[in-house]
């Protein structure tokens, strides 16, 4: 293994997370009292006393005709008759309940939500940024797939089907798309022990499929942008007959090149060193003829041709650059580096069929849920399909996918070994949904039903406090995630004030305050409403347009991180529906939400509103956060936890709207993403996926394509790469980020009093989630008498904090 001495590798996309290096005039809203005085007035919370202590601004009661809320002054110090200034309204106890169902399961849970228009506060936004172009085809498009760097910019970015990478290459005289494999001992290895980063190479063009036809003017375009796949289309000027087609699809088992009456040319960056025939059809009726390439870097390939006429095929190495084929061919040119002895025979029986596109589909049974993904095939029906599978499907094969496994393994960029299967579906079973894990985590992982006498004294001490937070300021910032991150903290709060404090009225008045903040966005009436963007088909921030910043709201405008964004907002209006069920009935509450849903997580592709999943890839387990910016590393992903997050609100939503369909699909991606996570993301140190000297970074940092980045966009302090990770703490968070994860991490990173010499503002994240694996040191330290309010980021609250520890165990 190389280990080189890079400069930092620069980030491509553009500025795309959250910066928790908060701006002192946010900080300055995040707390209507001086967070001294706050500070001052928690050290009593460890001491169980009984002295609860109400805000001292105040309880706002009511709004006034024009909407405004008024406040009225708390004229006791005793919490219990706080319900003697709350209007009557208030006072009717509040019933949480989910309903019963109002769509059954379906045999596929992947159904529709709705495929109706958005409704009409997402105005129509104007054209956008990103022009739709070298795209075939109109309706919705893919903004965060594998293959956005084909479409975008310059064209000339890689995309990764893995365990392939594909790039556009052009000289002076051709243009064809350069096929490329890098084995582990070609990828660099940042100095340090763990290594920061490793990146794999760039620009090694092994294989150029080209044709003669194909000049410098050579135009790409796309068609079929779906969930799984997309063709590539070369010709040689803008708007001329294509001459060669490329479908590329996630974990194909051959680089496919389709050609329609042309001349084939194989170029070669790595140059060739040799050509030789290893069979003819044999006169079978499946017409392949096989070669066998050798590379001057000491790799083998092999070649595999098939034509109505293969006698009149014949394949010339012309010099070490050049092997051409022959006049007007028509037909499928296949290759695949023979990385392994002993393997050809699953290429041989493989050869001529090919994969042309991919879909999912799903079921779910108590807590076991199933997913197959099936692909369709071009070339002689009687041919198997060889595709590669990463080791998350591997790992959750049913026994019918585990028969079509072969011995045959190629290594990817970021997900380790992939392994072949010759099959046009694999199927893979999920047999620990998190169905238990509602709005508290599930008795499995420890939760406790009921909060001690103290933590309960201790909530709603905390509670009083923070829901008398000023939720209007807090929702009303120029940040859709900010604002986002507010409304679901107040829902954690209201949640933990009503089930683990046992203080109904408060929550009862907490909730008041978050239906009325929830309404002005459902009347999109907050900075940077949001918007219907027709041209991507989406719900986007109106931020690029009012300040003609591409990177404005994080990237919202240019889709990245919905589901990030949307997510805070989804889970927000489950609690509002699971505390008022009739908030569901009421206006265009329900079809708001839904619409956010299926903006980032669309179950269907016929939805002409919204692409299907435009988040979530199945094939990979989890999301990429990256939206329509062109990446020289590919799409990317930083923060796991609030991917997480998103389809915990979904599940959430479904159960609260009666959707037993979204509630699956909750619990199954959650179980694919926990998967997902445990083999790649976050790294115990049994890791076998990820390279040895990376292991020890624990969490991964920024996950790219063709990279890992132990750093995070705003910074590389521990605290921030570890956290970003971690945040937000919900009951998902104790399913998918394991005890002995945690642990490994803590000890690494946190332990011997390091995490009290963190970034004020991350040291709640981090001791919250020091929970999951002690419960107790997490105990004490949110009800310690030093216990500072500063240490909370603006996310975050003491209130859910001690709901969430108290409800593992440790109070
Ligand atoms: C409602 O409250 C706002 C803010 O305090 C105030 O400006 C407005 O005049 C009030 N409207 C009425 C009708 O009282
Ligand atoms: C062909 O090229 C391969 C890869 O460089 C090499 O191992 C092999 O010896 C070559 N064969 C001949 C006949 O030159
Ligand atoms: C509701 O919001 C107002 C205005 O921010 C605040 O003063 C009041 O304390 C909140 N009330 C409750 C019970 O959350
Ligand atoms: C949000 O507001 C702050 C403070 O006024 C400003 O610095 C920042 O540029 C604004 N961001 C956007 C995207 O408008």
């Amino acid at each position: 293994m190389k280990t080189l001495t890079l400069e930092k590798v620069v980030i491509f996309s553009a500025l795309i997370h959250p910066s928790f290096a908060l701006p002192n005039f946010i900080k300055g809203l995040l707390y209507l009292q001086d967070p001294a005085t706050i500070t001052s007035s928690i050290p009593g919370i460890q001491t169980a006393s009984t002295d609860i202590q109400p805000s001292p601004v105040g309880i706002n009661t009511a709004l006034n005709t024009t909407g405004h809320i008024t406040l009225a002054p708390v004229t006791t110090t005793a919490i219990n008759t706080l319900q003697s200034v709350l209007p009557t309204a208030l006072t009717t106890p509040l019933i949480p309940s989910f309903p019963s169902p109002l769509a059954r399961l379906s045999p596929n849970i992947l159904v529709p939500i709705a495929t109706t228009a958005p409704p009409p506060q997402f105005q129509n936004a104007p054209k956008h940024p990103v022009p739709r172009s070298n795209i075939q085809g109109s309706g919705p498009l893919q903004t965060n797939k594998f293959y956005g760097n084909f479409y975008l910019g310059s064209q000339s970015n890689s995309l990764w089907t893995h365990p392939y990478s594909l790039a556009k290459t052009c000289t002076t005289s051709s243009c064809g798309i350069a096929v490329s494999h890098i084995e582990r001992s070609q990828t660099a290895f940042a100095a340090g022990n763990p290594a920061p980063y490793f990146v794999n190479p760039i620009g090694i063009h092994s294989i150029v499929f080209g044709a003669a036809e194909l000049g410098a003017g050579t135009s790409m375009t796309l068609s079929e942008l779906d969930e799984f796949s997309a063709n590539v289309h070369l010709a040689p000027t803008v708007g001329a007959a294509q001459v060669l087609t490329m479908p590329v699809v996630q974990g194909m088992g051959f680089v496919t090149g389709v050609y329609s009456s042309a001349q084939p040319v194989l170029m070669s960056g790595v140059f060739f060193s040799n050509l030789t025939l290893v069979s003819t059809d044999g006169g079978g009726a499946d017409r392949v003829v096989k070669w066998r390439i050798g590379l001057l870097d000491g790799t083998s390939w092999l070649l595999y041709v098939r034509t109505d006429n293969p006698t009149n095929a014949p394949f010339l190495l012309q010099d070490s650059k050049t092997i051409i084929g022959p006049l007007g061919f028509s037909g499928t040119v296949q290759v695949a580096k023979c990385a392994s002895t002993g393997m050809e025979q699953f290429y041989d029986s493989a050869a001529g069929a090919y994969a042309t596109g991919g879909s999912v589909s799903a079921s779910a049974d108590g807590d076991v849920g199933t997913y197959t993904i099936s692909w369709t095939k071009g070339g002689p029906a009687s041919r198997r399909l060889l595709m590669f599978a990463l080791p998350h499907h591997v790992e959750s094969f049913d026994a019918a996918t585990r028969a079509a496994l072969t011995g045959l393994q190629m290594q990817t960029t970021t997900k380790g070994m992939a392994t072949a299967v010759l099959a046009e579906t694999i199927t893979m079973v999920e047999d620990h949904m998190p169905v238990d894990v509602l709005y508290d985590a599930a008795p499995a992982n420890g939760a406790l039903k009921v909060a001690s006498a103290a933590a309960q004294t201790a909530i709603v001490r905390a509670a009083s406090i923070e829901l008398a937070e000023d939720i209007f300021e807090q929702t009303n910032m120029n940040s859709t995630y900010w604002n986002g991150k507010a409304l679901a903290k107040f829902a954690m709060i209201i949640y933990a004030t009503y089930a683990k404090g046992g203080d109904h009225d408060l929550a009862a008045a907490g909730l008041k305050n978050l239906t009325t903040a929830f309404a002005y966005f459902v009347d999109n009436t907050r900075q940077y409403p949001l918007l219907y963007d027709n041209d991507w088909k989406g719900i986007i921030s109106s931020a690029v347009f009012a300040t003609g910043d591409t990177g404005a709201d994080y990237g919202n405008s240019l889709y990245n991180d919905h589901h990030f964004h949307y997510g805070y907002f989804v889970y927000a209006a489950s609690v509002l529906a699971y505390f008022d069920p009739l908030w569901l009935t009421k206006g265009t509450n329900k079809v708001w939400v839904d619409t956010l849903v299926r903006d980032y997580a669309n179950p269907v592709t016929t939805d002409p509103y919204f692409p299907f999943s435009r988040m979530f890839d199945w094939y990979h387990g989890h999301s990429w956060a990256q939206g329509l910016y062109e990446s020289a590393d590919g799409k990317n992903e930083e923060s796991t936890s609030e991917d997480v997050f998103s389809l915990y609100a979904m599940k959430l939503w479904g159960k609260t709207t009666g959707d037993e369909n979204m509630e699956a699909r909750g619990n199954l991606q959650l179980a694919v993403l926990r998967r997902s996570l445990q083999n790649y993301f976050l790294m115990e140190s049994s890791n076998k996926n990820q390279p040895p000297q990376f292991i020890g970074n624990k969490a991964c940092g920024i996950m790219f394509e063709n990279k890992i980045d132990h750093t995070t966009y705003f910074g590389a302090k521990p605290e921030y790469v570890e956290g970003i990770h971690m945040l937000p703490l919900s009951p998902a968070s104790p399913y998918t980020r394991s005890q002995a994860f945690v642990s490994e991490e803590w000890q690494t990173y946190f332990s011997d009093g390091r995490a009290q010499n963190t970034d004020v503002a991350w040291r709640s994240i981090l001791y919250a989630n020091l929970a999951i694996a002690d419960p107790r040191a997490s105990w004490l330290y949110f009800t310690s008498p030093s216990f500072d309010m500063a240490s909370l980021d603006s996310g975050a609250s003491l209130t859910w904090y001690l709901a969430f520890v108290a409800g593992l165990g440790g109070s």
